[in-house]
């Protein structure tokens, strides 16, 4: 078996204080939620204790209870699972709670727990919980490392096992939102809202809402003249919003529950509201007000920067621009359009602060937007667990408030009271037989879910769970696949960028080591290094980016004494001979660092032959092959960057290694 339920692979459990609940099934709802739901459960006790679940209507003295209870404090989508005498009670306020309460059920019955102790309250910490794919209408996918697209073809929209196996996986980490194509709207994607394509769509739909999932699209902002064959996409031309009238009220009818759009504008070649002079306000509220009566939100990306910007021109510095072109637009968006925010300033490095709009806005609908496909981090070929980095996010605090002022605080309402927020990733999934191409990858996905719903799980707790779901309860493959995972991020960054400088990676596709690389066509380097050190001054003596945080995090950042050490080279300019607070210079931290790393990588991979035997042959083979590429990448990133500025510097390795 390959782990294509990933982990949903329900397998033989030890701990038999269950069965006596397995009389049977009960509800009285039958509406398609609890229809899957009750599938689970059956699909679920079959494998883990071998019978089959009997499957009835009305209430009986035993059995597990599915209880759907309006007056229970549970909201939307908040679930109770508790003992009770002879019965086990599942309970909701809603069908969408329940659903959620048999997931984690089937979880805590994986992971071996006593029936008799699981007494679990929880509602969802966000409001929205939503995976973003970048899949292509003809198949690709944008930053895509596991294969095909599932959702389109050929230009056509795919509808199979696959999109069900697909909806058990989401809904059972809590994901209540699916964006099905990619942000870079083009071609045959924005003809996605006609005719031609609707009664697929509406089949994904069904789907997904049988799982509490709503559908969303990303959109053409220049549809108007794309599809309609207007003059202009002018968000303030009557004719344009009548235009966009009759085509919502048309996706509406055809796609009743649809949930709304996501919207990249004037980013990276997309065409946006700046085209007419109007801002991103004018241009999502003109969309926001025409899809309010069906209860439908905008997304809008604030992933917005010249991207031909001159490199060396300091007023110009990218980090600055998601800040400058929305902090001043705060309180001007409608109720009904929430703000995706990149986690930093950049695009998805391995270290990045925090994006200073993150608290730079009081009156906003913010959502934050991470990337879990690692498009820089290692394309899925290496291992990079980034929960201990999300997490990291979320407890950041931003001091726009006295308390209550962090990431996870603002994205959740929390703070300000919004109604709409939460969490979205850029997926890592594909047509690959393991969804994620890396078996370990799964991992990502699987953590991404869980701290959507649950912000206090840590990145620990969620790997043991994810290992014991996927691989089972052998204590040897937990300790080496945990070790791994909990590893892994900070030793992808120990031999790729140093300290926050992000990127030397080859430009375009961003995989392997290119210290120099450079993205577009002005000359330039994202890390500025010469013969006496490297960074980008961003203090306010510098870009000023640092000013754009709340203090005491502008002070912080402002000096080199001050900054936190992981993102100096962010922040400042640095020289090679800049003492750390390790002792170590800042060029033999460089060498040091990425020689540790690639030593760690080799061991990574006698650690894992270990396991040959204990886990299913084609996932170990598959991980194994990973694994030796990692090692053989892992040591050309270090000789690559070692290389690189032991000739910029001149100054030799301390510890006399050889340096290529
Ligand atoms: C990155 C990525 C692009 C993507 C963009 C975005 O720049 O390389 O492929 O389109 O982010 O988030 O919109």
């Amino acid at each position: 078996m390959g782990y294509e339920q990933a982990w949903l692979n329900y397998h033989q459990v030890k701990d038999q204080s269950f069965r006596k609940y397995l009389t049977g099934v009960y509800s009285l709802e039958e509406d398609a939620i609890i229809c899957s739901g009750i599938r689970e459960l059956t699909l679920a006790m079959e494998h883990m204790y071998a019978v089959t679940l009997p499957c009835d209507k009305g209430a009986a003295e035993s059995g597990i209870h599915l209880r759907k209870n309006s007056e229970a404090d549970l909201g939307q989508e908040g679930y109770h699972i508790y003992p009770e005498g002879p019965v086990f009670v599942i309970e909701g306020c809603t069908s969408q709670g329940i659903l959620y309460g048999i997931f984690q059920l089937l979880r805590r019955l994986q992971t071996e727990v006593v029936a008799e102790e699981i007494n679990d309250n929880k509602l969802p910490d966000n409001p929205l919980r939503m995976l973003n794919h970048w899949d292509n209408m003809d198949g690709s996918i944008e930053r895509g490392y596991a294969g095909h697209s599932f959702f389109f073809k050929d230009n056509e929209v795919l509808v199979n096992e696959r999109t069900l196996d697909y909806a058990r996986l989401a809904a059972s980490v809590g994901i209540n939102g699916v964006v099905i194509n990619n942000v870079n709207v083009k071609n045959a994607a924005t003809f996605l809202i006609t005719p031609r394509y609707f009664a697929d769509l509406r089949k994904i739909q069904e789907i997904f809402a049988s799982y509490g999932i709503k559908l969303f699209l990303s959109l053409n902002f220049a549809a108007p003249l794309e599809l309609g064959g207007l003059q202009s996409a002018d968000p303030a031309s009557d004719t344009v919003k009548d235009w966009w009238t009759d085509k919502l009220k048309e996706v509406f009818q055809e796609l009743p529950g649809f949930g709304g759009f996501l919207v990249k504008a004037d980013s990276e070649g997309r065409p946006g509201p700046f085209t007419y002079g109007r801002t991103h306000a004018e241009g999502a509220n003109m969309l926001a007000d025409i899809i309010s009566p069906y209860g439908g939100i905008i997304i809008w990306r604030c992933f917005v920067y010249n991207c031909r910007q001159d490199w060396r021109d300091l007023e110009t510095d990218r980090a600055r621009a998601g800040y400058d072109h929305f902090q001043p637009l705060d309180g001007a968006f409608r109720d009904n359009v929430i703000l995706q925010i990149k986690n930093g300033p950049m695009d998805f490095q391995v270290r990045e602060p925090v994006s200073p709009l993150f608290g730079g806005m009081k009156a906003t609908n913010q959502i934050l937007e991470v990337q879990i496909a690692q498009e820089y981090t290692g394309q899925q070929k290496h291992v990079c667990y980034l929960l201990p980095m999300f997490r990291e996010i979320l407890n950041f605090r931003t001091h726009c408030e006295q308390d209550k002022d962090t990431v996870g605080d603002l994205i959740s309402g929390r703070t300000y009271g919004q109604k709409h927020g939460g969490m979205a990733a850029v997926i890592n999934t594909g047509a690959d037989e393991n969804w994620t191409g890396h078996d370990l990858a799964a991992a990502n996905w699987y953590g991404f879910g869980r701290l959507s719903f649950d912000r206090n799980l840590t990145a620990e707790e969620i790997a043991a769970e994810w290992v014991l779901l996927t691989f089972g309860s052998d204590p040897k493959a937990m300790a080496v696949v945990h070790g791994i995972l909990m590893n892994s991020w900070n030793v992808y960054e120990s031999y790729t960028s140093p300290l926050g400088i992000g990127w030397m990676v080859n430009p375009g596709y961003h995989y392997g080591p290119n210290v120099d690389g450079y993205e577009y066509d002005r000359w330039g380097t994202y890390h500025r290094a010469d013969h006496r050190g490297l960074g980008v001054d961003r203090s306010s003596k510098g870009t000023g980016y640092a000013t754009q945080y709340h203090e005491p995090n502008a002070s912080l950042y402002e000096t080199i004494d001050t900054c936190p050490e992981e993102l100096l080279l962010f922040f400042h300019y640095v020289e090679y001979a800049h003492c750390l607070s390790s002792g170590k210079t800042l060029i033999q931290h460089i060498y040091d660092t990425h020689f540790e790393g690639a030593d760690v990588v080799e061991a990574t991979v006698k650690g894992w032959k270990g396991l040959e035997g204990i886990l299913e042959p084609i996932a170990y083979e598959r991980v194994l092959a990973r694994l030796e590429n990692q090692e053989l990448h892992a040591k050309e990133w270090r000789d690559v960057v070692c290389s690189y500025f032991y000739r910029k510097s001149g100054i030799a390795d301390e510890r006399n290694r050889q340096i290529f």
